[in-house]
């Protein structure tokens, strides 16, 4: 079982529009409607991938109940801790050249009462494999957040996943997380090093071992990922496929690796299947995730190497 925390999720409107023009009226061809947000994308990759997984964060307003009704139609349970302020909406406009106009909707402030609810539901449920916590804090939110729940999550045994940036990530690395997973620009903010290439990417995620994470999962796009547990040092390559957007790339990813290492697999099918779901979901248009066929099709096709 695997629990996501994202304290800011969204409602994503994707506008199909034949050519974006200022000034005027444009009629969009389709819109689409989604669940939007870097924990809420870890549970949805899961549940295609069959697993069981709980979304967890802040929602209310209309947008935050349609976001749960979305949730629970692609079987990613909802436990949301229910806020005053509307969940955010994100508005995409995309042409059919592929071009996107991205606006992200601010996140409502949170009181320090939502907060302390958020904490205590996050052990309400009977305590998952991983939880993993998401993106970053709400502006006001206070910054020793994860570090509270991450702590209290440990303490129960709770294995605890990062996928955020700067203080956040930071913070994972103080609460000896179970797995991060930046990507190389990411992984330069919090290590103070250059990360250019993928022995530079072990090189980076040493240190961080020795303070106490257990793996250390680099993306680097176009050119794989590299996992840095223990004594072991993988690169896999993504394989050359026909790219169409890469949003959501990293939280697919870090939901594959997730998904095989709550399996008890071996840290090579943790990266193959993270790789595998990274690169599925860069084959699908816009925000869209990957689809668990293509996953399948994609998964013997990752050469791992070791390094
Ligand atoms: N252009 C690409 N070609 C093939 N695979 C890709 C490409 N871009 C991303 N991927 C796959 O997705 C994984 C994660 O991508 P990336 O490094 O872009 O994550 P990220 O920067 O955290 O993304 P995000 O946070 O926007 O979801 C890569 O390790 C790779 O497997
Ligand atoms: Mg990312």
């Amino acid at each position: 079982m695997i629990h996501t925390v994202t304290v800011n999720p969204a409602l994503d409107l994707t506008y199909r529009v034949p050519e974006i023009v200022f000034d005027d009226t444009v009629r969009a061809d389709q819109v689409l409607r989604a669940p939007g947000g870097k924990g809420i994308n870890v549970s949805r990759v899961a549940a295609r991938l069959g697993h069981a997984t709980v979304a967890m964060g802040f929602a209310g307003g209309m947008a935050g109940q349609e976001l749960r009704e979305r949730l629970e139609a692609e079987s990613v349970r909802t436990w949301f801790t229910p806020v005053e302020g509307p969940t955010r909406t994100n508005a995409i406009v995309q042409d059919h050249n592929g071009h996107q106009i991205r606006v992200s909707g601010p996140g409502w402030p949170v009181t320090r009462d939502d907060v302390a609810q958020l904490v205590e539901s996050v052990f309400d449920l009977r305590a998952p494999d991983v939880l993993a916590l998401c993106g970053s804090l709400l502006p006001g939110m206070p910054p020793d957040f994860y570090a509270d729940v991450a702590r209290r999550a440990i303490a129960d045994g709770i294995r605890v996943a990062v996928d955020a940036d700067g203080r956040e990530l930071q913070t994972a690395v103080e609460i000896g997380a179970f797995l991060i997973k930046p990507n190389r620009y990411e992984l330069e903010r919090l290590t103070g090093r250059e990360v250019g290439t993928r022995d530079d990417a072990v090189a980076a995620s040493r240190p961080l071992l020795e303070r106490g994470v257990t793996a250390v999962i680099t993306s680097l796009g176009p050119q794989g990922a590299v996992l840095v547990a223990g004594d072991c040092a993988l690169h896999a390559y993504a394989p050359h496929v026909e790219i169409d957007s890469a949003v959501g790339a990293g939280d697919a990813m870090l939901a594959g690796a997730l998904v095989a290492a709550v399996d008890g697999e071996p840290w090579e099918t943790v990266l193959r299947l993270g790789v595998a779901c990274g690169t599925a979901t860069a084959m699908t248009p816009g925000t869209q995730l990957c689809e668990r066929h293509d996953v399948e099709a994609l998964l013997p096709k990752v050469v791992v190497e070791t390094l």
